[in-house]
C-alpha cells in the first residue's frame, strides 16, 4: 500500500509522514527531498532559476515514475493541485489530507518563510492573506482526498493513530 499525505505547507506532512511510515515499517519519501535530489538544487533554487511551471513539471515526473509500493509519501504543498495529480495519487494509493487551520498555519509558517518561495519575504499580514487565498484555490482540490485528517491539538503520535485508524476503517 502506498499512502499520500497532502495539505498545505505547515501541515506536518513530513514530520507525520516520517512516524507513519516507521510505525508500518513502510518507506518514507518526501517529493521535495526526491527533486532536490534529481536537480541537485534546493527548492527555492528550481524557483529562482527555472522557475514555478519547472518545479511542477518534476513533481509530475516524481509521481508518474514512483511504483507503489510500501512506502508513504509526503507530497509538497502544491502537488495534487498541478497537471492533474491528485486523480494521479487516487489511482496509485490511499490520500490523507491533513486539514489545518489558516491561523495554525500562519503561527507555523511564519519563522520559515525564506526556506519557502512561494512565500519568501512577505510580513505576518501579507503571509495570513496569501495563505488564505492559497487554501481557498486548494481546497476543492484537497477535499477530493477519501480521508481527512484534523491534526490541530493533536500531537504527531496522536495525528499517526487517527490516520491508522481511518485506513482501517476505510477497509484499505
Ligand atoms: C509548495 C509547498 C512546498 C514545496 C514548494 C511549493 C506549495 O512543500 O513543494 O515550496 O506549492 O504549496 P511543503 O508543503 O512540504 O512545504
Amino acid at each position: 500500500m502506498t499512502i499520500f499525505l497532502i495539505g498545505f505547507m505547515g501541515s506536518g506532512k513530513s514530520t507525520i509522514g516520517r512516524l507513519l511510515a516507521e510505525q508500518l515499517n513502510y518507506s518514507f519519501i518526501d517529493s521535495d527531498s526526491w527533486i532536490e535530489e534529481k536537480a541537485q538544487l534546493s527548492i527555492s533554487e528550481i524557483f529562482a532559476d527555472f522557475g514555478e511551471d519547472y518545479f511542477r513539471k518534476l513533481e509530475q515526473e516524481f509521481i508518474l515514475q514512483f511504483e507503489t509500493d510500501n512506502t508513504v509519501i509526503a507530497c509538497g504543498g502544491g502537488l495534487p493541485c498541478y497537471n492533474n495529480l491528485m486523480h494521479e495519487i487516487k489511482q496509485k494509493g490511499i490520500v490523507i489530507y491533513l486539514n489545518c487551520s489558516a491561523e495554525l498555519l500562519v503561527n507555523r509558517l511564519k519563522n520559515e518563510t525564506h526556506q519557502r518561495p512561494l512565500i519568501a519575504g512577505l510580513s505576518d499580514g501579507d503571509l495570513k492573506n496569501d495563505i488564505e487565498r492559497r487554501m481557498n484555490s486548494r481546497i476543492s482540490v484537497y477535499e477530493k482526498s477519501p480521508i481527512t485528517v484534523f491534526p490541530e491539538g493533536l500531537s504527531v503520535e496522536e495525528t499517526v493513530s487517527k490516520i491508522k485508524e481511518e485506513i482501517s476503517k476505510s477497509g484499505y
